[in-house]
């Protein structure tokens, strides 16, 4: 079974049936993607000049904007005004159909972040670890989340490329390969890498068996060779979402991309019992993060 659901919708507040939010709930929070083909994020003019990599500033991986900071990007000071000005209209959208398909995640739109990505999504000479075309959930090692899920809208606004990914194995049975392999912090490093401000707060165990198994997934190339996958093309104009941090993927072509990061509660999910943090307790038979 594919786990990627395509619905018809055109509209960033699309008007939805209690039906219709309820299978996207549900399709999301199982671990599937959905694909909104018919919903693009449309350039003016004059934005269409941005479609080049020459906006990044050679460093960063993306240009984020973070509230009104703009990161990453080079050009003159009004260049880069409407840069940002570009994707916090693309945060307005994302927020507004998250809003209109989830209703239950509205109160945690207001402090994403927001990311263009003008480079190619692979041929940067990376590390294994960094490397985000081999399979992966996302997990990041210097901001603990506790259990709080990543949730992300992304847009191709590429005018003629497919932005393609690898979709991985459904996160439990990923959970239960590679699970094994993982050993557990060893006591007081959480508090060490705090202390140290290697982390922003304490690591949980969560963030760590997280991180253990994005590594142990990315550093294993049999293992990234023969999971169960597919390969899922959103063709240019197309938007999707999906938790990032429960979806096995790898992003295996495409450029000109924008990205909205939505970090939710496990409360605010509709059924948490499905969550990463829910299926790892039950899979190792501990409680992972302090007083939940
Ligand atoms: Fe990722």
């Amino acid at each position: 079974m594919s786990a990627v659901a395509t619905l018809d919708l055109a509209q960033w507040r699309p008007t939805l049936t209690d039906d219709e939010r309820e299978a996207a709930a549900r399709t999301i929070e199982d671990g599937g993607v959905i694909r909104l083909p018919r919903l693009p994020f449309l350039l003016s003019e004059r934005e269409r000049r941005f479609l080049s990599p020459e906006w990044s500033d050679g460093r960063a991986k993306n240009i984020s904007l973070d509230g009104d900071r703009l990161r990453g990007a080079s050009g003159a000071a009004a260049d880069q005004a409407e840069l940002a000005a570009m994707i916090a209209r693309f945060a307005g959208c994302a927020a507004e159909l998250v809003t209109a398909l989830f209703p239950r995640y509205a109160p945690f739109v207001a402090r994403a972040r927001t990311s263009y990505r003008p480079q190619p999504a692979v041929g940067r000479n990376v590390s294994w670890r960094k490397d985000d075309s081999r399979l992966h959930v996302d997990a990041f090692p210097s901001r603990p989340n506790r259990g709080d899920r990543i949730l992300r809208v992304f847009s191709n606004v590429h005018p003629a490329e497919d932005r393609v990914w690898r979709v991985g194995e459904p996160f439990e049975a990923m959970a239960k390969t590679l699970l094994p392999r993982v050993s557990y912090p060893l006591p007081g490093t959480a508090a060490l890498l705090a202390a140290l401000r290697v982390t922003k707060g304490p690591r949980s165990v969560y963030d760590h068996l997280m991180l253990s198994l994005h590594d142990r997934a990315k550093a294993d190339l049999a293992y990234q060779r023969d999971c169960a996958q597919e390969t899922v093309h959103f063709t240019p104009g197309t938007t999707w979402l999906c938790f990032s941090d429960q979806v096995m993927h790898a992003a295996a072509s495409g450029q000109y991309m924008l990205e909205q990061t939505i970090h939710l509660p496990v409360s605010a999910l509709y059924d948490p019992a499905r969550s990463p943090l829910a299926i790892l307790e039950r899979l190792t038979g501990r409680a992972l993060v302090p007083s939940h």
